[in-house]
């Protein structure tokens, strides 16, 4: 077992399974104490016992701590609680792992308010309710750790309108946070993960990919790529290290994580400008954008989703 996270405490949403459990085991490998956060009471099939339960026992088999806790993030005083049980357990908490997540998946014009009210309920509101409960603290002591899970699905993912409101949403938040708690000692960090768990590569999952590959809207390429996405135990290393002292210094950054492949997204800025002086009342006219917008700030541009004709 490692020693580089020796005397802290951590939280982890969605501990038991995918991402969240293996970054609850790497946590804990290097000596974190962990709180193992899941909504899962249940076991799952061909398993003895509940999600949460089952990653506690692994990290038990570790030699290291850790205690089940199956409160729903959705809940701002659950989310309290969650966060008081840490603290009452190991009497303090130092590092907190926002992980849990769901998806309802559905074209836009197909999405009911309870598909959307739920997806931002578990992500948006689910990290924002921890990060609320927990900042105090790591305020008052100076010093903690926040990494939030976001997805590639925040540039845009067709059939995922709610999902990737939240994801974005996520990676303003976690970039608002970090700039409040940066002074305090506390860094506010985001994870763009991709990994094969029964989130992204269920039976339902495969059928699609199979399906859109056969009917050519896939190539082979990315058809194999996806089919292989690599396993949710290689995104833990980067979120181990911002949770370490070496990291104090990274805060508001946003990073890929899949397979071997550790990554940093670009800082969103404005890349290209138009003028004029509207201090002397000069206004853009629509005849001028019409002509300098393609011209002069978009040149190059390519639609993400052009019109097609409309099948007969
Ligand atoms: N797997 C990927 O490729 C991928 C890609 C991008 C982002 N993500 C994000 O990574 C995170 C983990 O995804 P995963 O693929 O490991 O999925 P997963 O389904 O294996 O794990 C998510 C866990 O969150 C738990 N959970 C759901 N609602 C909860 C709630 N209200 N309170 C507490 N726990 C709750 C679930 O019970 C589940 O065990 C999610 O936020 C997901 O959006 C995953």
């Amino acid at each position: 077992m490692g020693t580089k996270l020796e005397g802290k405490n951590a939280i982890v949403t969605g501990a038991g399974r995918g991402i969240g459990r293996e970054i609850a085991l790497a946590l804990a490998a290097e000596g974190a104490k962990v709180v193992v956060n899941d909504v899962a009471r249940t076991p799952d099939e061909g398993h003895e016992l509940a999600p949460p339960d089952e990653t506690v026992a692994d990290i038990k088999k570790l030699g290291s701590t850790a205690i089940a806790n199956y409160d729903d993030i959705t809940n701002f005083a659950t989310a309290e609680a969650l966060v008081k049980s840490c603290v009452d357990t190991f009497g303090r908490l130092d590092i907190l792992v926002n992980v849990a997540g769901i998806v309802r998946d559905r074209m836009i014009h197909n999405m009911t308010e309870e598909e959307w009210d739920a997806v931002l309920n578990v992500h948006l509101k689910g990290t924002f309710n921890m990060c609320r409960h927990a900042v105090g603290l790591m305020r008052s002591q100076r010093s903690g750790r926040i990494i939030n899970t976001g997805s590639a699905a925040w540039q845009g993912s067709v059939g995922q309108a709610n999902y990737s409101a939240a994801k974005g949403g996520i990676t303003s938040l976690t970039r608002t946070v970090a700039r409040e708690v940066g002074r305090y000692g506390v860094t506010c960090n985001c994870i763009v993960p991709m990994a094969a768990t029964r989130l992204t590569l269920n039976e339902q999952v495969k059928a699609k990919f199979k399906r859109q590959f056969e009917q050519g809207e896939i190539s082979e390429q990315v058809y194999l790529e996806r089919i292989n996405m690599p396993g949710p135990e290689f995104v833990p290393p980067i979120v181990t290290y911002l949770c370490t002292d070496a990291a104090s210094g990274i805060n508001g950054v946003v990073f890929r994580a899949t397979g071997g492949t550790v990554g940093v997204y670009s800082e969103p800025v404005i890349t290209r400008i138009i003028y004029k002086n509207h201090t002397r009342g000069d206004k853009w006219t629509v005849d001028e954008l019409e002509e300098l917008v393609p011209k002069i700030l978009l040149p190059g541009y390519v639609n993400p989703a052009p019109p097609e004709e409309p099948k007969k």
